[in-house]
């Protein structure tokens, strides 16, 4: 089955009480390892791509390496998403290069221009056939080259519920980022994290049946974490969003969860060891080849937190 867009997934999932994965693809090891923890686990998917992904990689190169993933695997529900586009332009670009969702995230404008910009992309992306992701409120943490707010202030820049209503209203846009107190990147938190989850709540109420997204969702898990620094890595102070937390917001309005960190971290972990093991290797294969199977082992268990472990069929 040709890529498809997110609408049944999503619709599934807030009616089911689950989450489906945005996982962050850079290169083909990467992608195999979670399209084979998808097709072993029968899970939806939604794989994304970032402007930094595009640059490193290239375009066409991905979209080769999604499409075999897609003929591969017809019994699996796969969706192409731009992650954090930050213009009208790139979202435009990527609605013409045959992706099945794009996100607008103008989220650090003023709310009008937001407003806006993410109006624009919508009626382009629907008139094509696409979906679209918008942000609302500011996450923190570095995702590539983009800077969020810092970890001190993140509670200061959570999604206002009464906004995002008036946001949703008004720009049409197909599910909505929220702040709820997660960041991007591998040092999100000092101390153990409180979600926000009467904002979930709240808006849910008043939009029942919207899907939320759920950003900077890794959970810095501690195998990895343990094993880079075991083996000359430097991430003592790494600190994720605990498990338990996502698997309650995948339980409420939170539709899609992105993850990205913990994939670079199974990748790198592996890579370390088996450099300091074997510090004589230097055929490619042996290093990415358990580089790609830590991947597919850890989206695997990450399936089972968002509960969408088995859901494939029902999003077809
Ligand atoms: P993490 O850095 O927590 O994996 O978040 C990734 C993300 O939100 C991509 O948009």
């Amino acid at each position: 089955m040709p890529l498809v867009d997110t609408k049944k997934m999503f619709e599934m999932a807030y009616k089911n009480g689950y989450a489906v994965g945005a996982f962050n693809v850079n290169n083909m090891e990467i992608t195999q390892g979670i399209v084979d923890a998808v097709a072993e686990e029968k899970a939806p998917l939604i794989l994304q791509i970032s402007r930094g992904a595009r640059k490193y990689a290239s375009m066409s190169y991905l979209m080769a390496i999604i499409d075999v993933a897609v003929k591969e695997n017809p019994d699996i529900p796969i969706a192409v998403h731009l992650d954090h586009g930050d213009t009208f332009e790139i979202c435009k670009q990527c609605v013409d290069e045959g992706f099945t969702s794009v996100m607008i995230d103008a989220s650090s404008l003023p709310f009008k221009q937001n407003v806006d910009t993410t109006a624009k992309v919508v009626e382009y992306a629907h008139s094509n056939g696409v979906v679209v992701e918008a942000e609302l409120g500011q996450l923190g943490g570095i995702e590539e080259d983009i800077e969020g707010v810092s970890s001190d202030e993140v509670s200061k820049h959570l999604t206002d519920p009464d906004q995002a209503i008036e946001f949703v209203n008004s720009t049409g846009c197909d599910s909505l980022a929220v702040a709820v107190g997660t960041s991007h990147g591998a040092y999100k938190f000092k101390t153990v994290p409180k979600l926000a989850f009467d904002v979930i709540e709240k808006i849910s109420k008043r939009l029942p049946g919207f899907p939320l997204v759920m950003h900077g969702s890794s959970s810095v898990l501690k195998e990895f974490k343990d094993l880079i620094n075991k083996y000359g890595g430097n991430m003592p102070d790494a600190m994720g969003v605990p498990e338990e937390a996502i698997s309650k917001a995948a339980k409420m309005a939170i539709c899609k969860v992105n993850i990205d960190t913990d994939l670079r971290m199974a990748l790198t972990a592996k890579i370390r060891q088996v450099f300091a093991e074997n510090p004589a290797e230097f055929d490619p294969r042996k290093y990415l080849g358990p580089g790609r199977a830590a991947i597919k082992s850890m989206v695997k268990h990450k399936l089972n937190v968002l509960g969408c472990n088995g859901k494939a069929a029902e999003c077809l």
